[in-house]
């Protein structure tokens, strides 16, 4: 990565706005339950805040359409943060305008203050000059570390890249980096697992790593959708009808591809998606025309780890069952495990695997567990991200 890094930076003493990816996964009692992009933030706030910046972040949480949302203040972020850094952490009720601006009149080197949710301005998605030019106001120098929005061209990401020095944080480099080499140069066997319910979010992606990996194994809903394309009939089971046309010719191209596409040979089927329902391990043409199928079945597990077992990088976007209820969370539960204990590179990417990884508690085994979900999606189908693209270049003399 070529990238102007903060490190390059001279920051003592100056204002720094740093794009964080603070959108955490919330519970309904509003506690933080997702601890991966708030660590893998701290790096680039530490660096900043000892080298005696003013730091200012900003960062979205969830997707309130331009205005405020009283559950989605940063509120509990901040807390949650300070108490990670061991210092305060100053926080506004608003975006832009007199109040930040106040704010920073009291803060001294070293200090750290927060934004209110920048998506609760309505400018901040449409990329709005005028709220760029107000960020790049209350600061000196724009440090850009969220990777998980890199995919977003916003005034937060790109607007107001435009108007200040700007760079790169810890975090957006090690992400790239990470990225990089696993698409660029990576040991084989490479193995991609894909899991979530939807083909329709990762149809390029197929096609994609159809011309790199060696191995793509396919679970979760979006398996079900396969099996439709070839005339199955899945019962009550999640099936994107209008992918099925698609599905059908992924499976047509997989036959003049590198990689070998990998579908579930079982299920768990039950009768409703809830604990204690009714359920029984069934073959994919065997699904009760009444139940639906939520989780890969022993058999399934059983062939993904004789394959992975071979694999010298692995990479893993989505989980392989219904896995928040825990009937429906053995099989990514026990690829989690398996993958952890792997002698390879492990890259895990997107919010819900990352939590399933978190809750089977092998997270650190993992090489990498990546703070971006869409983003991560785009890069490795090889699309431009913008928020990346925009950032300068280091000059080589
Ligand atoms: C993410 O969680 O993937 C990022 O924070 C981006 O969020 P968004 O999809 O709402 O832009």
């Amino acid at each position: 990565m070529n990238k102007v890094n903060v490190k390059d930076l001279d920051v003592k003493g100056k204002r720094v706005l740093l794009r964080v990816d603070l959108n955490v996964t919330l519970n309904k009692h509003g506690e933080i339950i997702e601890e991966n992009k708030m660590r893998s933030s701290l790096p680039t706030i530490k660096y900043l805040s000892e080298q005696g910046a003013i730091v200012i972040m900003a960062s979205h949480l969830g997707r309130p359409q331009g205005q405020p949302v009283e559950e989605l203040r940063l509120d509990p972020v901040a807390k949650e943060l300070a108490e990670m850094l061991g210092k305060p952490v100053y926080k506004t009720d608003k975006v832009v305008g007199e109040e930040p601006l106040k704010a920073l009149e009291m803060l001294k080197s070293g200090d750290i203050l927060m934004l209110e949710n920048i998506r609760f301005h309505p400018g901040e998605t449409t990329n709005d000059p005028e709220l760029a030019r107000q960020y790049a106001q209350l600061a000196d120098i724009y440090v850009n570390d969220a990777f998980g929005t890199s995919h977003r061209a916003h005034a937060s990401t790109v607007g107001v890249a435009e108007l200040l020095p700007a760079a790169a944080g810890l975090n957006m480099e090690r992400e790239i980096i990470m990225m990089s080499k696993i698409l660029e140069s990576p040991e084989r066997p490479l193995v991609a697992i894909l899991g979530g319910t939807k083909v329709a979010d990762k149809i390029e992606l197929i096609n994609h790593l159809l011309d790199v990996v060696d191995f793509l194994l396919i679970g979760g809903g979006m398996a079900n959708t396969f099996f439709r394309a070839q005339g199955v009939d899945m019962g009550k089971s999640f099936v994107e009808e209008d992918k099925v046309q698609a599905a059908e010719e992924i499976l047509a191209r997989t036959k003049n591809k590198k990689a070998n596409l990998v579908l579930p040979v079982d299920f768990i089927a039950a009768s409703e998606a809830s604990e204690n329902s009714d359920q029984k391990v069934v073959a994919p043409d065997s699904v009760p025309s009444d139940w639906m199928a939520l989780d890969i079945g022993p058999e399934t597990v059983q062939k993904f780890k004789e394959i992975l077992k071979t694999a010298r990088t692995v990479i893993w976007n989505g989980p392989l069952g219904m896995f928040e209820i825990e009937d429906f969370a053995q099989g990514t539960m026990e690829t989690a495990r398996f993958i952890a204990d792997l002698e390879a590179v492990k890259v895990i990417g997107g919010g819900d695997v990352v939590a399933a990884v978190e809750k089977a508690g092998v997270a650190e085994k993992m090489t990498h567990i990546s703070t971006g979900g869409g983003a991560a999606l785009e890069f490795w189908e090889g699309k431009e991200l913008p928020a990346l693209s925009v950032l300068p270049e280091k000059v080589t003399v």
